[in-house]
């Protein structure tokens, strides 16, 4: 059963790890206004999550943040039982190793309220398997976000084998009611969706580099000059409806479909031996210009919040517009 509380009404959250993603959840929730309580074994996990929020909370706030956001209301708790203690849910982000995870839920199991949903970022590991031999394992559900969660607004939901789905109901309408955007995973499949999505491009990008066809940065720039751009504001297959124009998708399919077949059996499989890692090692040197991992990374968050708060606001005004066309040119001139 998924807990009593409308999922809208939840305002405080549990979190078991604060490493990359845990501090990075935090930093969301609490600028959505929530209590945070978390548990991380490290001797330093503490200062590391309250630093990490101190350097991203001004990115919240250009973002907008909701009302009661205050960076401090974290706790942090070396027993993990003590950290979901009356929390209806609890976000688990600790290392990617079944063993580590299992145990960590059977050390927290005590202080879990009974309806509290556990949901698992895990990027690889199936909820099956997380939630074999736990006290209530209809509540285990998979919440895999996109590095980072406090800017990126995905999430993949999915139950395991055993898991209630009225509970998956319920985690979806609670990451959708506080500013994330969730979607359904109706089975479990390895690395989920969005990854294997990203996969699938990346294998293709990786035999155009290691045929010579183009370079690294050059197919980095085929992306994010080109399609990439669409795909900030709708899929893959929304984007060929729109190919198809008027005829939209059925038109597509009847005029593109056939060469799309000849295309994908000409695809490239890839394999990551020393010499393709090494090509795609240099070239990746060659387009960061002796920019650092850390330097680009600060200037890709400083792009994804201006692009998200051009999506968000564009968004909003388009749907002002649809409620009351006549005021149309004025909404979306400003
Ligand atoms: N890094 C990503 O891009 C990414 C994206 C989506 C999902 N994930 C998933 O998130 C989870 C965490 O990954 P990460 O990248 O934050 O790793 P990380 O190594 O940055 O953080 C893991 C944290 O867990 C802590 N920890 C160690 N043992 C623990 C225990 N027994 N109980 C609680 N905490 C413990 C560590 O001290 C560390 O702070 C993994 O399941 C991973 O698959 C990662």
């Amino acid at each position: 059963m998924p807990p009593a509380i409308e999922p809208e009404a939840v305002d405080r959250i549990a979190l078991l790890g604060a490493g990359t993603i845990g501090a990075s959840w935090a930093a969301h929730f609490l600028a959505r206004g929530f209590a945070v309580s978390a548990h991380d074994p490290a001797p330093d996990g503490e200062r590391r999550m309250r630093d990490y929020i101190a350097r991203v909370w001004p990115m919240l706030e250009q973002l907008g943040l909701r009302p009661g956001a205050d960076p401090d209301r974290v706790s942090f708790h070396a027993d993990p039982a003590a950290a979901v203690r009356d929390a209806p849910f609890v976000q688990e982000n600790a290392p990617e190793r079944l063993e580590v995870k299992r145990e960590l839920f059977a050390a927290a199991e005590p202080g879990l309220a009974p309806e509290a949903v556990v949901a698992s970022s895990s990027s690889g590991l199936l909820v099956s398997d997380i939630q074999e031999g736990r006290a209530g394992p209809e509540r285990y559900v998979l919440g895999h976000p996109f590095n980072p969660p406090h800017l990126i607004p995905l999430v993949e939901v999915v139950g395991g084998r055993r898991t209630d789905p009225a509970v998956v109901d319920w985690t979806v309408a609670f990451y959708n009611a506080h500013g994330k955007r969730a979607i359904r995973i109706n089975k479990e499949v390895l690395a989920h969706v969005a990854n294997r999505l990203q996969a699938a491009m990346w294998r293709e990008a990786v035999h155009l580099v290691n045929e010579g066809v183009a370079s690294v940065e050059d197919v980095d720039v085929a992306i994010a000059y080109g399609p990439g751009l669409r795909w900030a504001i709708m899929g893959p297959h929304l984007t060929f409806h729109l190919a198809g124009g008027e005829g939209g998708m059925r038109h597509y399919l009847e005029h593109l479909g056939p060469s799309k077949q000849v295309w994908w059996a000409d695809l490239g499989q890839p394999e990551l031996t020393p010499e393709v890692n090494a090509k795609l090692i240099a070239g990746v040197d060659a387009e960061a210009r002796g920019r650092s991992p850390r330097e680009l990374a600060a200037e890709r968050d400083a792009l994804l919040v201006a692009l998200m708060r051009t999506l968000h606001n564009t968004r909003e005004a388009l749907a002002r517009a649809d409620e009351h066309p006549h005021e149309h040119g004025r909404e979306l001139d400003r």
